[in-house]
């Protein structure tokens, strides 16, 4: 069905050429990985809910004047992207202690940081994304000291919004991971935004309860994935349509667009 030019395959993601010269499609599948691939699974609908609450923030985060590669969603699973050179870092930014800053200095899952912290990992399937520091960036030419000061302010700026966002619709931003990419036009090289910010990426507690609605219930075999998911995409209003299940009947609705009880 689809004549386009693959770019590239990712884990959840697959990049297709643009219809213009320095575009790109990105489509959201429904794999979900963990444990660098090891653990695999479709959760049906992810990729379209991916599609539309990374759309939400990069649209909030461009609105704001923060660059970033996103020009407009296509359809369901889709958005066109400016084609962008990818920075090979992992730029996580952590809020409170959880995952692997838990366990690397034996803090308690939920202890609020001092104060937000940036760190950056080598994007190599083969290392398991390993941990680096300025020094590997620049010593190995991976982006130069003034690229890392751009960086670190962007996510900053990015964390500090996202975290205001979240938390109006009952979230706790406890940590996510970005990602960067250098935009040539007209001789000017920018650093923009780049991938997604999703329930993939981020980790969301709702602000109550503490329940996760991330991806860490798939890591941790929670269940019910796909509701959080949705839970996220229905508080930030981009819930258009529930996906369902394969084979699932036609739902009821009422006439005023509430599923009857
Ligand atoms: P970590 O605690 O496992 O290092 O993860 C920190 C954040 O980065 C968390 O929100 C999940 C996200 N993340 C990814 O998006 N991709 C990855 O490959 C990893 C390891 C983490």
């Amino acid at each position: 069905m689809n004549k386009r030019r693959r770019i590239y395959e990712g884990k959840a993601k697959i990049l297709y050429e643009g219809p213009e010269p320095g575009t790109l499609v990105q489509h959201f599948k429904d794999d979900a990985t963990a444990l660098n691939g090891k653990k695999h699974a479709q959760i049906e609908g992810k990729g379209v809910l991916n599609n539309r609450i990374s759309e939400y923030i990069f649209t909030k985060l461009g609105d704001i004047g923060v660059p970033t590669h996103f020009i407009k969603r296509i359809n369901m699973r889709e958005q066109l992207i400016r084609e962008v050179e990818i920075i090979p870092l992992e730029v996580v930014i952590r809020n409170v202690a959880a995952g692997s800053l838990a366990t690397r200095l034996g803090l308690e899952e939920g202890m609020q940081l001092p104060r937000s912290i940036v760190e950056f990992y080598y994007k190599n399937d083969k290392l398991n994304d390993p941990m680096v520091s300025e020094e590997h960036i620049t010593a190995f030419g991976w982006a130069t000291p003034q690229e890392i000061d751009e960086v670190m302010s962007l996510a900053l700026r990015i964390n500090d919004f996202m975290v205001g966002l979240f938390l109006g619709i009952g979230i706790r931003l406890i940590d996510f991971k970005i990602e960067f990419g250098r935009h040539y036009e007209n001789e000017q090289v920018r650093i923009v935004l780049a991938d997604e910010i999703s329930p993939d990426s981020c980790r969301f507690w709702d602000n109550t309860t503490g329940d996760k609605l991330d991806k860490d219930r798939f890591r941790r075999d929670m269940g019910g994935v796909l509701e959080a998911y949705q839970e996220v995409a229905r508080r930030l209003g981009v819930l258009t349509e529930a996906p369902r299940s394969r084979g699932a009947g036609p739902v009821l609705v009422t006439t005023n667009g509430q599923k009857p009880n």
